[in-house]
């Protein structure tokens, strides 16, 4: 069936969040990050609530770990871990400056009752780097996370992970240049990638939607897909509109303060994955 008839499904999800009460910019690790603009933290955590209560008004479930002062982008929920089947690897971040989120998201997953919980070796930035499709994970390398850190969690998960190289600072993780709208379904920008790893996408998404580098700019592929509804940065209209055309329902959200940090939709959310 082609992409454009398909009948769309939501399915119901489960999500991690971190409350953003310590955000701010106070160091500067990819290049959307200013410690010299001003964040307006009451803001930020206005933007966050909207954000949650929008997945809750669309039937999914969000839980929530509590953020620990002094570590400003632990609001980056999709870093802390990777989730698949009811099994955790946990994060190994590059930058020291985020080192101890690493350990804070693997004690809420023992404390909530996973016992399938790896600590990692070599460095992964969760789902910043991670995006899992129905049959690969998909995993971005060049900034962040490592190729041993994809070995490691194809070993973990018995998953074939599909590296692809960043090559554009400003999508520094996978999540700011992907993401997974369904099963065999993405979107992307192809100008974020090496021209191999271009090839890869187009040989495995021959249908995928392609951004344009404005909706890119935006964040606009740092978006979180229930198969049916896609949330993603407000501004990002263009992609809205071609994904209406193949039958999903976009809905904007506006996330500016967390864009100052260099994040939005995807990278404040978890999915946590339970066996299916
Ligand atoms: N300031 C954070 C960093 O540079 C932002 C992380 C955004 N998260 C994401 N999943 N892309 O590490």
């Amino acid at each position: 069936m082609s992409a454009t008839t398909r009948t769309r499904t939501p399915r119901p999800r489960r999500y991690l969040m971190c409350r953003p009460s310590h955000f701010d910019v106070t160091y500067a690790i990819n290049p959307w990050m200013d410690p010299a603009k001003p964040v307006d933290t009451g803001l930020a955590v206005a933007q966050w609530e909207s954000l949650r209560d929008l997945y809750l008004s669309l039937g999914h479930t969000v839980e929530c770990i509590e953020p620990v002062a002094g570590l400003p982008d632990m609001v980056y929920a999709a870093n802390g871990a990777t989730v698949i089947d009811g099994k955790v690897l946990g994060a190994r971040f590059r930058n020291a400056e985020r080192a101890a989120e690493g350990p804070a998201y693997l004690d809420w997953f023992r404390e909530q009752g996973f016992t399938e919980v790896h600590d990692p070796a070599h460095i992964n930035e969760g789902e910043g780097d991670f995006l899992v499709t129905g049959r690969y994970v998909l995993a971005g390398h060049g900034y962040r996370s490592s190729r041993d850190g994809h070995a490691e969690a194809q070993e973990f998960f018995g998953r074939p992970v599909i590296g692809l190289e960043l090559t554009d600072p400003a999508y520094y993780h996978l999540d700011t240049a992907l993401a997974v709208l369904d099963d065999d379904e993405v979107m992307y920008n192809p100008a974020a990638f090496a021209p191999g790893s271009r090839a890869v996408l187009e040989r495995l998404f021959p249908d995928a939607v392609l951004a344009t580098p404005r909706d890119a700019a935006v964040f606009g592929l740092n978006a979180v897909s229930d198969g049916y509804h896609v949330v993603l940065p407000e501004a990002a209209t263009g992609l809205a509109g071609q994904l209406r055309a193949r039958g999903f329902q976009p809905i904007g959200a506006g996330l500016t303060e967390l864009l100052k940090g260099g994040g939005s939709v995807k990278c404040c959310t978890l999915e946590l994955r339970g066996p299916r």
